[in-house]
């Protein structure tokens, strides 16, 4: 009996993982992160599977269920958004398997920074122009943000930022920009990527704000800001160049 924790991915049922997928068609418990987790998914479930939202339980509800999967040795899906790694509640849930001894895989996911960049067209990273991207939120209700990972010590970079769950404080978040990317900086939001009514709005810092008011967004949208959004002269990478050694080639190919 195992715990597969799978990460559901953006949106899109078919941005699942193949291995995602069929984990949840053979699993006969499945617990999904409310509605962010498409029903699509929901629906591979082998008939007479147990299914629960865990929208509105407590993390001591969860492990019930986990415990209660265990005593009777069945296999459980446990499904979140996106990817597992960031902002999925994870970490006490596996904390809490380890400190009973049961058993759990992990099943990566694709993030929504990544369908976001999709739906953009855009590449996060050019060379010369950003070569990071940093994943970050700032902080709310349930959680606050340590000192050191304060949006400024970050915009200070100049790095490609994914701001997640601020998409309610977005003038704040553009104004707090602005003095290190300056107002011209190329900004978008992307609300639901990959969802059927995914909306893209294009800007810059100081326009953005602006521009998403006039229809406004409340929640699952994140907030992409950087150089790198709209480069067009930036230069090749040195992968596909041809005087690049093979030699160099096969070995950045390998990274
Ligand atoms: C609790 S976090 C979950 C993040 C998720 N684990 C991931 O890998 O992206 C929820 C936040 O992720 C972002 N998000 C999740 N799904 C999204 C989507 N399809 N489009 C845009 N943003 C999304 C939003 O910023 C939302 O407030």
């Amino acid at each position: 009996m195992t715990i597969h924790f799978i990460g559901a991915g953006p949106g899109a049922p078919d941005l699942i993982t193949v291995r995602g997928r069929d984990l949840i068609a053979r699993c006969p418990v499945c617990l999904y992160a409310g509605s962010l987790v498409p029903k699509a998914l929901i629906a591979l479930c082998p008939p007479g599977a147990r299914i629960v939202d865990t929208a509105p339980l407590d993390l001591d509800a969860i492990e019930a269920e986990f415990a209660a999967a265990f005593a009777a040795g069945h296999d459980v899906a446990r499904l979140h958004s996106g990817d597992l790694s960031v902002w999925s509640a994870m970490g006490e849930q596996i904390r809490r398997l380890e400190a009973r001894g049961i058993p759990y895989t992990i099943t990566p996911g694709v993030p929504s920074f990544a369908a976001a960049a999709a739906a953009l067209g855009r590449e996060l990273t050019l060379p010369e122009v950003a070569q990071s991207v940093v994943l970050t939120r700032t902080s709310g209700r349930a959680s606050s943000m340590p000192d050191s990972e304060r949006l400024e010590a970050f915009a200070a970079t100049r790095a490609t930022l994914a701001v997640h769950l601020s998409i309610h404080v977005l003038a704040e978040v553009a104004a707090r920009l602005i003095p290190f990317y300056g107002p011209d900086c190329p900004a978008a939001v992307v609300y639901r990527a990959s969802w059927p009514d995914e909306r893209v709005i294009r800007g810059t810092l100081a326009t953005l704000p602006g521009l998403v008011a006039a229809k406004p967004i409340e929640r699952t949208a994140l907030i992409l800001v950087g150089p790198a959004l709209q480069a067009s002269d930036f230069r090749d990478s040195a992968l596909y160049d041809p005087g690049y050694d093979r030699r160099f080639r096969r070995a950045a190919e390998e990274d």
